[in-house]
């Protein structure tokens, strides 16, 4: 049979959270919830469900605008940047994915932290590059470390910021130093996919070096605090000659029609967001809390799910699933939990005391 390049059949594919309704019917279960994927328990903005209603009704048979014209016209006036600058995508996964393919030749080497989104070392081995990963140091991507381990072959610098897994953030001054050291020529890829949920006013200002023109791509997504993780679309901001060169490889209708409508309905709604970040801060105190007096160790969170480094995760992941709680196990010795709302974080915290008991 047909074999696969040596650098796709090493891939290793992504496993996502377990499915609510698989959970189920494994273990014949009901009422079962899912803290498994960073997505937001409110859901969406009602006005973007009304807008992908209306365009549910509308337009399904015709093509999209490739280009998410009003979509990009949106984004830009609220970010006081061009649409030339702007590059939509099905999800911001697609945009690391097509970002890998555009600026890696066979054998240039992308330098990322680990544990971070592992989605970056596969679209750089999709593309043939070489995924080199720099540990975290405690908990947080250590630029110094990332800087050190650029080569003359490295093409991209991934940064999660915040993490995912650890929800942890670099700060201002730490993004600028890496930005005054590396060298022109390398993208670094800053991946914003929390940056809503973020308190720390100390928060690195990524869009500064974008504005000056350097080589940074910053990716943003609705599928976490907007609520549209189902409706796959993402943006990506750089200077518009890295965006020229990345729509070369985008598929020509890559984001959907009902996907634009709800993200610009999305982007007013500020109440929205708003309530989503207040009831996300509630639900972090009130874990840290709960975390605290069970004894169970945690990393202060920028995002909304905490990490717990904790020992026998496996094993720990395994009796919440018994009780209808789906987290993210990271092995071989961390939890990844989202923050629900107040019933849902109710609800494990008493499946974990009692995993524990
Ligand atoms: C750090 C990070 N980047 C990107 C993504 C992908 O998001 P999207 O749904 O926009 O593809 C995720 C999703 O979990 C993430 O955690």
């Amino acid at each position: 049979m047909i074999k696969a390049p040596e650098h796709i059949s090493a891939l290793r594919p992504y496993i996502p959270g377990k499915p609510i309704e698989e959970l189920e019917r494994e273990l014949g279960i009901k009422n079962s919830i899912k803290l498994a994927s960073n997505e937001n328990p409110m859901g969406p903005s009602p006005a973007a469900v009304r807008a992908i209603a209306a365009g549910l009704k509308k337009t399904l048979n015709r093509y999209p605008d490739g280009n998410g014209y009003y979509l990009k016209n949106a984004l830009a006036e609220k970010l006081s940047i061009k649409p030339e600058e702007i590059i939509l995508g099905n999800g911001s996964n697609e945009l690391l994915d097509i970002a890998a393919r555009t600026f890696l030749a066979p054998g240039d080497e992308a330098v990322m932290a680990h544990p971070s989104f592992v989605v970056y070392s596969m679209a750089v081995q999709a593309a043939g590059g070489k995924a080199v990963q720099v540990p975290l140091r405690d908990y947080r991507h250590d630029l110094d470390a990332m800087l050190n381990a650029v080569t003359p072959k490295t093409k991209m610098l991934f940064i999660a910021n915040p993490n995912n897994p650890t929800g942890t953030m670099n700060t201002k001054e730490e993004f600028d130093r890496l930005m005054r050291k590396i060298r022109n020529g390398i993208l670094v890829v800053v991946d914003e996919a929390y940056y809503e949920y973020v308190t720390n006013t100390e928060y690195a200002d990524s869009f500064k070096h974008f504005r000056t023109g350097r080589d940074v791509l910053i990716l943003r997504t609705f599928s976490k605090i907007y609520g549209l993780a189902g409706l796959r679309i993402g943006y990506g901001i750089a200077h518009q000659e890295i965006i020229a060169e990345i729509n070369k490889v985008r598929a020509p209708f890559n984001t959907n029609s009902v996907a634009q409508k709800a993200a610009i309905e999305a982007l007013k709604d500020k109440g929205h967001i708003k309530k989503s970040k207040e009831i996300n801060n509630r639900g972090k105190i009130y874990l840290y809390k709960e975390l605290s007096s069970l004894g169970i160790r945690h990393v202060p969170t920028e995002t909304n799910f905490i990490y717990m480094p904790v020992a026998d995760s496996m094993n720990i992941y395994e009796k919440l699933l018994h009780s209808g709680v789906i987290v993210r196990p990271m092995w071989p010795d961390a939890i990844r939990v989202t923050i629900g709302l107040p019933e849902e974080n109710r609800k494990f915290t008493n499946a974990l005391r009692k995993a524990y008991s």
